[in-house]
């Protein structure tokens, strides 16, 4: 039976975002920057990371407390050995209504038919750029765009639904929006825009570097006839445009700088070992793992997990604004490519 367990603020928890490796294949500036994430930055070994029984266990549990999304990530979740049979036994869990991968795509073509075939129907792709210079250049890895937008057509011709996700820098990628949305006009996806977000602490965020939501909707409506749609459910992390000239194509924008949306978020995150972080921006984690290990029984363990969520209480983005630059720049956040975005 699920139920309906509420933070501090009254929020429910409705998503459960898992980090099923902290690697990656590429080293995106903004995330993992070579300088720390070298050739001999330690990643986690085998044994740190949660085993498939374990994932599957707690998603069983946190579904029985109201999780209904689950979603797939990194570091680069295509890097996890066998994940098909992780999504088969995701997707049979009760209560699960929906499951998506975040990804940068590069595997999909070697992995991509059987995670359909193992139940998987979304996957969100990065992309920061049309240019392949430039797109080389930020993944840092020298991977140009063409190899991914193969990856994409191929996910499309399987039958995923994929939205392609842009993280915004001023002064790096502003010149392939409309690129970008001309590319991607012509296919059935959403492409979104995202603010850039002061995740981690060595990805060389300020405020000047952000491209907002209204900056970026200028410059598309200098060449698309754009309406804004309702938000398809609570909670919706994107505020979606579609073409008014082409129905199938959709615009989306993730404005967790200019318009945080705190106040409904409903998202736990689990770290590839086993912390629950009940924001994208915490400090510390709690250790679900060891427990796990140590033997806790389901019933017990249902009761932390509530508890945890019963005394969640934050909400970065909206404060973000009023703490200063000082205190901002002390706070020791959680990497990106260990939680997932
Ligand atoms: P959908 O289920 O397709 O809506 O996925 P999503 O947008 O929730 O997930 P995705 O992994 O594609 O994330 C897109 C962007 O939104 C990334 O930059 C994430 O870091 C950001 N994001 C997702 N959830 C949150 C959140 O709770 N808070 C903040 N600040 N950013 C978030
Ligand atoms: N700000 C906003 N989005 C980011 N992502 C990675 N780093 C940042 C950042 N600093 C995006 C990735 C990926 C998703 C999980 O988060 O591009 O699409
Ligand atoms: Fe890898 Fe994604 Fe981080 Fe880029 S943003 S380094 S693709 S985890
Ligand atoms: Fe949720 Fe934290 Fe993002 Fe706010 S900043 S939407 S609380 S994850």
């Amino acid at each position: 039976m699920t139920r309906t367990v509420t933070d501090k603020f009254g929020r429910p928890i409705r998503d459960l975002r898992i980090s099923v490796t902290d690697k990656c294949n590429f080293r995106c500036r903004y995330c993992m920057p070579k300088e720390i994430f070298g050739d001999d930055f330690e990643f986690m070994k085998r044994e740190q990371l949660l085993s498939f029984d374990e994932i599957e266990r707690l998603a069983r549990i946190y579904a029985e407390l109201g999780v209904k999304k689950l979603r797939l990530t990194g570091g680069e979740p295509l890097l996890r050995k066998d994940l098909y049979q992780l999504i088969e036994r995701l997707n049979n869990i009760d209560g699960i209504e929906d499951i998506g991968l975040t990804t940068n795509g590069l595997l999909l073509k070697k992995h991509g038919k059987k995670l359909y075939d193992a139940g998987l129907r979304r996957i969100n792709i990065s992309l920061d750029a049309m240019d392949d210079e430039l797109f080389g250049k930020i993944n840092d890895r020298g991977i140009g765009t063409s190899r991914i937008l193969e990856q994409i057509e191929y996910a499309i011709s399987l039958g995923f639904q994929i939205k392609i996700n842009m993280v915004v820098q001023k002064g790096l990628n502003e010149q392939e929006i409309l690129p970008m949305a001309r590319y991607f006009k012509n296919l059935p996806i959403t492409l979104r825009f995202i603010e850039f977000m002061d995740v981690g602490n060595d990805n060389g965020w300020n405020f000047d570097k952000v491209v907002s939501k209204k900056e970026i909707l200028d410059t598309l409506e200098t060449e698309f006839d754009l309406e804004p749609l309702e938000p398809a459910y609570y909670g919706e992390v994107a505020k979606v445009y579609q073409h008014k000239d082409a129905k199938d194509s959709y615009l989306g924008f993730i404005t967790s700088v200019s318009e945080s949306f705190c106040s409904t978020c409903t998202r736990a995150r689990l770290s590839s070992d086993g912390k629950f972080y009940g924001c994208l921006f915490a400090v510390d984690g709690f250790d679900i793992r060891t427990l796990i290990r140590d033997g806790i029984d389901d019933e017990e363990l249902t009761n932390v997990l509530m508890g945890e969520w019963n005394q969640r209480d934050d909400r970065y983005s909206e404060i973000r604004t009023e703490i200063s630059e000082e205190t901002r720049k002390k706070r020791k956040k959680i990497n990106m490519s260990y939680i997932g975005g």
